[in-house]
């Protein structure tokens, strides 16, 4: 027989436990089985450009022969930018011709990289990341993420009536130090707070090109370096290819 507080360490570690296992599909705006649709089977047209094939043979000779396969992810990009930034199936299709790879290696390449849209998306891919240094720095991924959703009028995994935004949350971008941040096609902005959200995706459907980087308010930083100024590193580089040193 369980004693009141053994049943409420139970009852609280099985709430945990839940929250802890939920569903790979629950938490993810994804799909991660592809499923054909009128626009996205192997008979969808795709084809490289002419352009895009030069491109390509010159990205494959970076690789040994017999190793053409780690040219998967640059052809898929490049396949994906040429298509309007997304990858329909016969896109894979094409490029595991072209490096000679079974089918089902370019899938789990395609599936496991959330750079790669495997359904059409819009103008403007959003891909905010809620990872854990972007949900507790600054303002917090959580506030950025309701701004978007305020501003845009959709939620994650949507795209705008007008296709020109499309909303996904991700995990960590690599830009931790100026958290919370958002990918808005290949441009990062960074340290971000509400304001600067609403104004950023504003001035897109006003058809401006907002300033990518830190935002900081009035003071912008750089980079990564402290919003105080550098304590380190401050004077210029020397050495092997910084010119020569004076005291050799
Ligand atoms: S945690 Fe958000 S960029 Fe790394």
């Amino acid at each position: 027989m369980l004693s009141a507080v053994c049943k409420s360490l139970v009852s609280s570690t099985a709430r945990q436990l839940r929250a802890f296992h939920r569903p790979a599909a629950a938490c993810s705006d994804k799909l991660f089985v592809h499923r054909d649709e009128p626009n996205n089977n192997s008979e969808t047209p795709f084809e490289f450009s002419a352009e895009n094939i030069k491109r390509s043979e010159v990205i494959i000779a970076n690789y040994p022969k017999g190793h053409e396969a780690a040219a998967c992810i640059p052809l898929l990009d490049l396949a994906q930018r040429q298509n309007d930034g997304w990858l329909p199936i016969s896109a894979m299709h094409r490029v595991a011709e072209m490096l000679k790879m079974p089918r089902m290696r370019v899938y789990e390449v395609a599936t496991f990289y959330t750079m790669f849209n495997r359904e059409p998306v819009g103008k403007y891919f959003v891909q905010i990341c809620t990872t854990t240094p972007c949900m507790l720095g600054g303002v917090g991924s959580d506030v950025i993420l309701e701004a978007i959703k305020e501003n845009l009028g959709i939620g994650v995994g949507h795209t705008t009536d007008d296709n020109m935004f499309t909303l996904a949350e991700v995990e960590c971008l690599g830009a931790c130090v100026n958290a919370p941040m958002v990918q808005i096609n290949d441009d990062y902005y960074e340290d971000l707070t509400v304001d600067d959200m609403h104004r950023i995706l504003n001035d897109i459907k006003a058809g401006k090109k907002p300033k990518a980087g830190p935002q900081s308010g009035q003071n912008f930083r750089f980079a990564s370096e402290p919003k105080t100024g550098l304590t380190s590193l401050t004077e210029p580089p020397t050495g092997p290819g910084f010119g020569v040193r004076a005291d050799l």
